[in-house]
């Protein structure tokens, strides 16, 4: 009862607003990022101007644009580009560029539209509040696009990525390589994109359009199993090569990657043929290439290495306390499909669909409940593989959404019996030798989505 209490109502309107709330929790010299627009980034922002000096927030930072007279880093590679967009662009596509300049349109995350995508921006700023730095090394052992990795690479931080899908392996290796891909045969492939469509139409199969019924069993040329199907690959390929004038297979494999963006798109919508589909993409991933490229000219060398492969993230083939990082982000539990959302591709990779299905997280078990117990069994074994692999005193954060409806159903318990995820992985981090440090919430935005909010745990490594 002694302690005093604190007196309301002692500053005037006047002092409190011409001071400015920005102005106590950050020092002058720093000017904020001005998409910033959302509690939990204002949070973030502020770890980061607490942690890092700043020369760090100007080379690494990612929410502020200026410290002092210095430009950041992040604002350079969002807006220094003069270049005009692509033609084909429509009107959406230029105000997604414009809306999310600071956010999501920079560097290479905007190729291929994968579902549950990290925002590159939070990646950052969480990479620089674990402590990460330059020539350190960072795990995301379920990488889904690479947006780890990309984000890793520019901060010169080397990565380990790992997903259990091929498909994921390829787009984020696509899109780390195409930091540096050459450009030339690029614009030749747009020049001959009809030809290019026709071709990979032949080897990679045509979407069913507009099917939305996304089907497991697709044909698949690329993995060919006969030799006449072998003879067809190669002689493809080479045809392929002739129209690029080249024989680099990033450049094919970037390519390859825009015709499945399109086949994607030509499932789930009518609205645009599928030649016209291919070709808009195409450019806008070359867009996306010279923008980035020409922002980073001079300064490939200091890309840091990523090392992207397919595995298991319940069993890591990585030693013991190798790692100063761990980020990454689950399936939500059994919320999204991904073999269903990714057969086309997956098929195009060769893979066996069944095979993958039970090695997916949140995907295996034949019902909702045993799907969810099987679920809490995966997350706990890559709860275990992440406290063996990170080095002691340093942190993990998980990036989790729940949803207490879809478990309630599932579970068949009244909602208010049920324990979100977040609540499941704060548990078990103790268990395997973590502890919690910090929780934040964020809402997820966007009509399609189950989830309405997403929770940012990060836990550290006890010693
Ligand atoms: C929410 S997504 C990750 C998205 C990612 N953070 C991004 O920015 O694109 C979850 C990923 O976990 C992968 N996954 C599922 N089971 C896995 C397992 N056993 N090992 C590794 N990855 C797995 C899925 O393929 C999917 O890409």
């Amino acid at each position: 009862m002694g302690s005093k209490k604190i007196p309301y109502g002692k500053i005037s309107t006047f002092e409190v607003l011409s001071d400015g709330m920005f102005r106590k929790l950050f020092p002058e010299t720093l000017v904020l990022s001005p998409q910033l627009n959302e509690v939990y980034e204002l949070a973030l922002a502020y770890y980061e101007s607490k942690v890092l000096n700043e020369d760090e927030l100007v080379d690494n930072g990612a929410y502020f644009i200026q410290v002092g007279n210095r430009l950041t880093r992040h604002y350079l590679m969002c807006t220094g580009d003069p270049l005009l967009l692509p033609a084909h662009s429509s009107s959406r596509l230029k105000s997604f560029f414009k809306n999310n300049q600071f956010r999501t349109g920079y560097s290479t995350h905007g190729l291929f539209p994968y579902r549950g995508k990290f925002h590159p921006q939070m990646v950052k700023a969480l990479i620089n509040i674990m402590g990460i730095k330059p020539g350190d090394t960072i795990l995301d052992p379920m990488m889904g696009s690479g947006t780890v990795p990309i984000e890793a690479s520019f901060m010169g931080i080397n990565s380990i990525g790992i997903d259990t899908s091929p498909f994921c392996r390829f787009m984020s290796q696509v899109k780390c390589n195409a930091l540096i891909i050459q450009q030339e045969p690029l614009d030749q492939a747009l020049k001959n994109a009809k030809d290019l469509f026709e071709f990979f139409s032949r080897a990679a199969g045509t979407p069913a359009v507009g099917s939305k019924n996304r089907n497991y069993e697709l044909s698949n040329y690329f993995n060919c199993i006969n030799e006449e199907k072998a003879n067809f690959k190669s002689d493809y390929t080479e045809r392929i090569f002739e129209l690029i004038k080249t024989d680099n297979t990033d450049v094919f494999d970037f390519l390859l990657l825009a015709y499945l963006d399109s086949a994607g798109y030509a499932e789930r919508s009518k609205r645009q043929s599928p030649y016209d589909k291919f070709q808009a993409i195409l450019e806008r991933y070359l867009f996306v290439v010279k923008k980035i490229q020409y922002v980073l000219k001079g300064a490939e060398s200091l890309l840091a290495k990523a090392v992207l492969l397919q595995g298991d993230a319940r069993d890591l083939k990585i030693n013991k306390s190798s790692v100063d990082g761990i980020l990454f982000s689950p399936p939500y539990s059994f919320a999204i499909d991904y073999l269903a959302n990714d057969s086309f591709h997956l098929n195009v990779m060769g893979e066996n669909i069944y095979v993958l299905k039970e090695k997916m997280v949140g995907l295996r078990g034949k019902n909702f409940k045993e799907k969810y117990q099987l679920y809490v069994e995966d997350m706990g074994k890559i709860m275990s593989e992440c406290a063996r692999v990170l080095k002691p005193e340093k942190f993990c954060t998980i990036i989790i959404g729940t949803n207490d409806n879809q478990l309630s159903k599932a579970l068949d318990i009244p909602k208010e019996e049920v324990t979100g995820l977040h609540k499941i992985l704060l548990d078990m981090a103790v268990q395997y030798n973590f502890s919690p440090v910090r929780t934040l919430a964020r809402q997820i935005s966007g009509i399609a989505n189950t989830m309405r909010n997403e929770y940012i745990i990060i836990l550290q490594r006890d010693l």
